[in-house]
């Protein structure tokens, strides 16, 4: 069956991202010209999916007013000839179906997850991490939601993007032990969140990215607190594993990691140097500047 709802989880704190992340939702820092959440929102209609929810926190209003109309600025642009600007303004608008479910309290990630669960119901969904931003695909680098939903709808089981991390760094990532099944897939045996890097069974670390079975609703439901005392989707997957088999998609292209200071800034610049509008003039500028750092 086709996987036409999405759940955008956009109700954690940003602690890695302050001082910009105190009065403004992480999600809502730009990157290049929109708020990191309007490229998951994107990224899911790509991807063929038109019904989405956002699960929101208290003081995060600015991203629902960021998808809804906007009628006086409309009427404004409009008057003025901006048709260009007007363009931006209710593409972003018109973009999906959108509700959204407020999340009480930072209990974590996959709590956050199932505040999604009625909107879901009992059909297969995708869950977008907004602070991972997978670009647009270019010549023939695969579309990474629509590769996981091709392996949902071939193993007819939830499926996961994992990608190769450096070791160092592995101990930040919920981690999976696979076992290759063709080419870019494998099955997972176990899965565990930030293992001690010597306890890491690989280094083939989830990237924010899902395709699920809503039985995993029920897994959640009976996941206990975890890592950082939050319920961690990777325990909820874990459950999960004992009723039904869970797959891993290896991604080859990029995953923007726009959370981390030091990954917002390599995003913003690969995004700039992807854009046709402005990859060309920012490439020169680039060239040009790093001859005298
Ligand atoms: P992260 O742990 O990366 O996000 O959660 P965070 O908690 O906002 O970030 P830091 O570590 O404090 O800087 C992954 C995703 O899950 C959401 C986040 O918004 C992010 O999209 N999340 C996390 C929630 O919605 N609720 C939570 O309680 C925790």
């Amino acid at each position: 069956m086709a996987v036409r709802k999405a759940v955008i989880p956009a109700a954690g704190l940003g602690t890695r991202f302050l001082p910009a992340s105190k009065a403004i939702p992480k999600e809502m820092i730009p990157v290049v010209d929109k708020p990191g959440i309007q490229y998951a929102v994107e990224e899911a209609v790509r991807a063929g999916i038109t019904e989405i929810v956002i699960v929101t926190s208290r003081g995060k209003d600015s991203i629902a007013l960021h998808f809804e109309r906007a009628t006086e600025l409309e009427d404004h642009l409009s008057a003025a000839g901006k048709e260009e600007a007007l363009g931006l303004v209710k593409h972003v608008a018109g973009l999906a179906d959108i509700s959204y479910v407020l999340q009480e309290e930072p209990l974590g990630f996959g709590h956050a997850v199932l505040q999604g669960k009625a909107f879901v119901g009992s059909d297969a969904f995708a869950v977008i991490v907004p602070d991972e931003i997978v670009p647009e695909p270019i010549d023939d680098e695969p579309d990474l939601l629509g590769e996981l939903i091709a392996i949902h709808d071939r193993f007819d089981a939830s499926v996961i993007a994992v990608q190769e991390v450096s070791h160092e760094d592995i101990s930040s990532y919920g981690v999976i032990d696979p076992e290759p099944v063709e080419d870019h897939i494998h099955r997972i045996k176990a899965m565990i969140e930030k293992p001690p890097r010597d306890e890491a069974p690989s280094d083939l670390a989830s990237r924010g990215r899902y395709v699920l079975t809503p039985e995993l609703f029920d897994a959640l439901e009976r996941t206990e607190q975890g890592v950082g005392g939050e319920i961690q989707l990777t325990d909820g997957l874990r459950l999960l594993m004992q009723q039904q088999d869970i797959y891993a998609y290896v991604h080859p292209g990029p995953i923007y990691d726009v959370g981390k200071k030091l990954d917002y800034l390599k995003a913003s610049v690969e995004l700039a140097l992807r854009r046709e509008d402005l990859g060309k003039p920012f490439r020169e500028y680039l060239s040009a500047r790093l001859e005298d750092l």
